[in-house]
């Protein structure tokens, strides 16, 4: 028998590769998509799955995407994003601010309006990894909390106009996930202001945490929509509650 096809963009690293692996264990087979093509590769071999070479602000790879998928997908995971920068909007790096709208916001648009076809024959489940930025503002993080609102924005409005549709919509907003490269891609590969993101809380979320999550939705009967589910760890309780232990 086949196995239900799942799309992940933003495969290559961190909560995206921890999704397609747990995605692979729960039977789907899944197409892992990002920029560096060797490390999908690599992944898609692991677990049986494919590998397309996808930037999702590209029309043409964003047609490759499509092209590998055909007619019919089951799990669509909007994954591919991050933050660049986390300096005041009074110093707003105004390229960067354009590139997290095109990687957060665009990006999603442009994936899920080309597979939506695909993922309506498929009776399939969009999943959009937004973020707590997406529902309360923090000092520095301007261009991102703005892009993770817009996302938010997105799927709400999505939900709505497939309302009559066989497609489920939901929004996973986790709090602070030490992923492999989500604070060193915010602060340009500085390892000590990424390691300062996490200083002193005992267990932040795991890549593996969120997987988790990303699969319990998409497995959920298909009548059950998980609209938005926000997750933290323990020791944040809201965005600037957090317990940390020098
Ligand atoms: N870590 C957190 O605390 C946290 C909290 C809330 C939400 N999130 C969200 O979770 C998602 C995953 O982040 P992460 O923490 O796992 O960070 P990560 O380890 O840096 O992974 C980011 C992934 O996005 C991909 N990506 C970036 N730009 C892309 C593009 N233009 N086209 C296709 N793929 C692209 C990267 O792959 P390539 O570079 O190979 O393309 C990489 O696989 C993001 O949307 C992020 O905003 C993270």
């Amino acid at each position: 028998m086949s196995r239900p096809l799942a799309v992940v963009t933003g495969a290559s690293s961190g909560i995206g590769a921890a999704s397609a692996r747990h995605l692979a264990q729960a039977g789907f087979e899944v197409i892992c998509a990002a920029r560096r093509l060797d490390r999908v590769e690599e992944l898609a071999k692991e677990i049986e799955g494919r590998a397309v070479r996808c930037d999702v602000t590209s029309a043409d790879d964003v047609a490759s995407l499509i092209e590998a998928v055909g007619d019919r997908l089951d799990l669509l995971v909007n994954n591919a994003g991050g933050a660049f920068g986390f300096e005041p909007v009074a110093d707003a790096d105004l390229d960067a601010w354009r590139r997290m709208y095109e990687v957060n916001v665009i990006g999603v648009a442009a994936v899920t309006k080309s597979l939506l076809p695909a993922l309506i024959a498929g009776r399939g489940t969009i999943v959009v990894m937004g973020s707590t930025a997406g529902q309360v503002a923090y000092e520095g993080g301007g261009g991102y909390v703005a892009a993770k609102h817009a996302v938010k924005a997105v799927v709400d409005t999505l939900r709505l106009e497939l309302y009559d549709q066989p497609v489920r919509v939901c929004e996973i907003a986790p709090g602070m996930v030490r992923s492999e490269g989500f604070a060193l891609t915010r602060f340009e590969g500085d390892q000590s202001k990424a390691d300062a993101v996490y200083a002193g809380v005992a267990e932040p979320l795991t890549s593996d945490d969120i997987a988790d999550i990303v699969t319990w939705v998409a497995t959920r009967p298909a009548h059950v929509n998980i609209d938005r589910l926000t997750v933290r760890p323990r020791a944040q309780a809201a965005q600037h509650k957090v317990h940390r232990v020098q």
